[in-house]
Parts: C-alpha cells; structure tokens; sequence
C-alpha cells in the first residue's frame, strides 16, 4: 500500500525530531501503522536549513499553503506555534479535508471550541498528544485509557523550563537568570519564555487536561495564572525545612461537595507539596501529572515534558493513530475532547476566590511581643485554622524576624481578606508572601 503523504509546517525543534524519529524507526513504525508514514514535504521560513535537515528525502518550501494545497498530502502536521499564522494554516488544512497533528497547546487552549468543531463539521481528525507534558502520552490516558472513571482531579508538573530552573535553583543554588538562559539552549523553553515562567505555558496544558476530564470546552481566558518569577530563594528553604517541596503544579478539579458551588477549579501556581510525594521528587524538565479517580484511584505519569525526540515521540504517535483511523466511520472514532460532542457539560470554571486550599504565608514582622497574637487573632476571625508555625531570624535587622505560618483548607476569599487585615498591621514590615499548598492525597 502507498505509504501515508505528510505535510510538516515548521522544522526547528520538534520539527527536526519528528522526522529524524520517523526515519531512524520507520520500519517498525511501518509494521505498527499497517502503511507507511513518509514527510513528502515540509514548510519552513528558513528553506536552506530546512533542506540540511531532510535532504533528498522530502520537498522543502517556503509557503506552508503550498502543502496544504498539495492534494497528496493526507495529514498536515503543525509544528509552528502561536496563535496566528498556525491558527490560519490549522484552519485552512481542516478546510481542505486534512487530518491535523499539532504539539501547539497556545492555539488549542485558546482557540479549540472553533477548531474542534470546524474538524467535527469537516469529518477530520485533529490531534495534539504533544500538546500537554510532551512524550507522555497523558491525552491517550485520559481520553482512552481512564474512560471509565469520574476523575476527580489532576495536578501535574507540566512545563519542563519552571521544574528545571526550581530544580537547579535548588540543589545548585544558582541564578534565576542563568538557569533559564540553559533552559533556552536546550531547547525547552517556548519562543518566548514569559510563556513558561509566568504559568501560560502550564494554563494552556491544564486547560486542555480539564476540557478532556471533564467534557467542559477549552477556556483558558477563566484559568488562574501565577508563575515563578517572584518566588524567592528563602521560601525555597523554608518549605525544605517544612517537609515540602516547591513546584508549579498545574490543578484541574472538580468540586461538588456540600456548601461549595458545583464546578471546575482550574489554576496553575507554584505549590507546596509534601515531599514524600512521588510527584515532589520530580525534578529537572521531567513532567509528571498526577490523576485522581473514583474508580482506579490514584495514578502517575512521568517523563520527559519537553525537548525534541521525547515531543517527536508524541507527534508521531499521533502520526501512527491518524493512519490506522482515517478510514473508519468519523461517529466512531474517540472523540477530540474524549466526550461525544453533543454531550458536552457546561459545569463552569470555578473563580480563586472559591477554591478552597490550605497555605503558606512568610510575614517580616517586628520583634515584639503580642505580634503572633494579633495575627492569629486575624486569622480566627477568618475561620482560618492554623497547622504549624515557624519562626526564624529575619534576614535583614535583629528587630525583625521571619514568621511562617502554614494553615489547613480554607476558602481564598477569606484568605484574601485575612490577608488584608494582616498586612495592615504596624508590625508587618514587607509584603506578605503567600504559596498555596497541595497534599495531594
Ligand atoms: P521552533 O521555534 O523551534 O520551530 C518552529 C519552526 O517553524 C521554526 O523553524 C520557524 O522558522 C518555523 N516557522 C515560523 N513561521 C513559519 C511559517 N509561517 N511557515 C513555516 N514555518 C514557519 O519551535 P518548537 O519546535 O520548539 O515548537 C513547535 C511547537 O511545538 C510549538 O507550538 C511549541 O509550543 C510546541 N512544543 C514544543 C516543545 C519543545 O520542547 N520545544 C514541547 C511540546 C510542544 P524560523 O526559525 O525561521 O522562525
Ligand atoms: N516550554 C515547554 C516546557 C515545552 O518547558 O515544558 C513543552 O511543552
């Protein structure tokens, strides 16, 4: 049987590897697929570079229309990213009646209501196993894999840069600055790299982790976003001698107890986590994503998150589905958001102010008596109820000290307003730190 036709638009990183993979492993690939998968033709802006990498194997062009166009082409991968000239060739290849694989969460957290049901209208599939935590195959988990469950939750250390530049700030003691700039050589960071320390990167990946758990549309406009950069080296120690471990969890979950509006929490920010965790443990650009549900219970999966074979890995997987489904009846392939599409459940995002977690808070406060009383006392007020404190010398004078406070569950509103209260007080000096803490039992 002639062998698959693909497309590839953008060879840098991913790109490279997804066809370097595809050739080193075709045969096997060949024997797993039932045909074979051949790039006949790639896109790039930069044609010499893009020739160095595929030789006489495939046609290079500038024009990615040009292999949209090209009525040999039978899937179309997308290795681009960002929202808009991938967002126009994406659209454009589902137009034309090809099936799509992209690694680009950016475009599907933010524009996939339209391009899932511009796929369902065409009959196409679209698929995006690269798109969250790399080469692990979470999507084919969570779609296929835990179809049974009620999930519950998931959290997942979801971008490679932030767990790297922890991990090294960590155990070397080294610069932010320097840590990400060996993050970006090594080819983990997004092209722009606010993208990864600010939580965006992450967000996306949850969202679309939650669209597929829950059966809700992608809606990364309601997802909370706190990244890493104002993280401070002392809150680092701290936790350690806590018994936690910081790291930028990205949390889907769902919430249907009594007393709490029905809904999806969906946030990414850096966390607590005890450090007898597996997940804690979890170090460098590895991803892990946790999911809790009711019937398997709790399960793991770790691996690379980022990088050029591991993501390769998770194209070509995609590569391998699209060329064993094309021919089957659309109505029966898995549905893109694993839940038919006419069964969509409009259970909405949660607001912060609804989540209900417990906390860590760093306070500089003055070295007088009667200091912890009022702040507890605030607390109280708050229905706040307090788990451990710690108190050690402030870094700056012998007048002030460092006071940690770590809490059980409690609502954010009423953390928020506690905090207020707290801040305002003459004996606070500095602006209170606050990291949120997950025991994920
Ligand atoms: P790169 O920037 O390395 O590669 C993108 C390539 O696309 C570049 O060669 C670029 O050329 C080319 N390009 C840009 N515009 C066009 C255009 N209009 N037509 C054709 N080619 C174009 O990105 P990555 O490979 O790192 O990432 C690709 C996607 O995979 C992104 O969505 C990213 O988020 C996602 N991803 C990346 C991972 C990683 O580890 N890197 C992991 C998981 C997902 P030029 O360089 O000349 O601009
Ligand atoms: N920039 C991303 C990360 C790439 O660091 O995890 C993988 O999606």
């Amino acid at each position: 049987m002639k062998p698959i036709q693909v497309g590839l638009l953008g060879i840098g990183t991913v790109g490279r590897g997804t066809f370097e993979v595809l050739m080193r492993n075709q045969e096997e690939i060949k024997r797993r697929a039932g045909r074979g998968i051949e790039i006949a033709m790639v896109a790039d802006l930069d044609t010499a570079r893009a020739s160095q990498v595929v030789g006489h194997h495939a046609v290079v062009v500038s024009d990615a229309q040009a292999v949209i166009a090209n009525p040999d082409i039978d899937i179309v991968i997308e290795l681009i990213g960002g929202y808009g000239v991938a967002k126009q060739l994406v659209l454009a290849a589902i137009e034309a009646g090809k099936h799509v694989v992209t690694a680009n969460k950016a475009l599907l957290a933010v524009h996939g209501t339209e391009i899932f049901a511009a796929a369902h209208r065409r009959g196409v599939m679209i698929c995006f196993e690269a798109a969250v935590a790399g080469g692990i195959p979470i999507i084919k988990a969570l779609r296929e894999g835990l179809t049974a469950n009620r999930i519950e939750w998931i959290a997942g250390i979801i971008n490679g840069t932030t767990n790297f530049i922890l991990s090294e700030m960590r155990d070397k003691g080294l610069a932010f600055g320097d840590v990400l700039a060996q993050a970006q050589s090594l080819g983990y960071a997004e092209a722009d790299p606010t993208f990864d320390i600010e939580g965006i990167d992450a967000a996306h990946k949850a969202t679309i982790m939650s669209a597929i758990a829950y059966g809700i549309p992608v809606q990364f406009d309601k997802a909370y976003v706190e990244g890493i950069s104002k993280l401070q080296a002392q809150d680092i120690r701290y936790a350690e001698q806590l018994g936690y471990r910081i790291k930028l969890l990205g949390i889907a979950k769902r919430v249907s107890s009594k007393g709490s509006r029905e809904g999806v929490e969906l946030r990414v920010h850096p966390c607590l986590v005890p450090t007898k965790r597996l997940i804690a443990n979890v170090e460098g650009a590895m991803n892990a994503v946790m999911i809790q549900a009711d019937a398997v219970g709790t399960t793991l999966y770790y691996g690379k998150g980022a990088g050029s074979e591991p993501t390769a890995s998770a194209v070509i997987a995609d590569l391998v589905d699209v060329t064993r489904l094309m021919t089957a009846d659309p109505l029966n392939r898995v549905p893109h958001l694993a839940f038919q599409p006419d069964s969509m459940s409009d259970l909405p995002i949660l607001s912060m102010d609804e989540v209900r977690t417990s906390y860590y808070l760093r306070l500089v406060v003055a070295d007088e008596a009667g200091v912890l009383a009022k702040i507890t006392g605030i607390l109280a007020q708050a229905d706040i109820s307090i788990d451990a404190v710690l108190q050690r010398p402030g870094s700056e004078s012998k007048q002030e000290t460092d006071l940690i406070i770590l809490t059980h569950n409690c609502l954010e509103a009423h953390m928020n307003k506690a905090m207020a209260s707290i801040q305002g007080l003459e004996s606070v000096l500095a602006p209170i730190v606050r990291i949120r803490k997950e025991e994920l039992s």
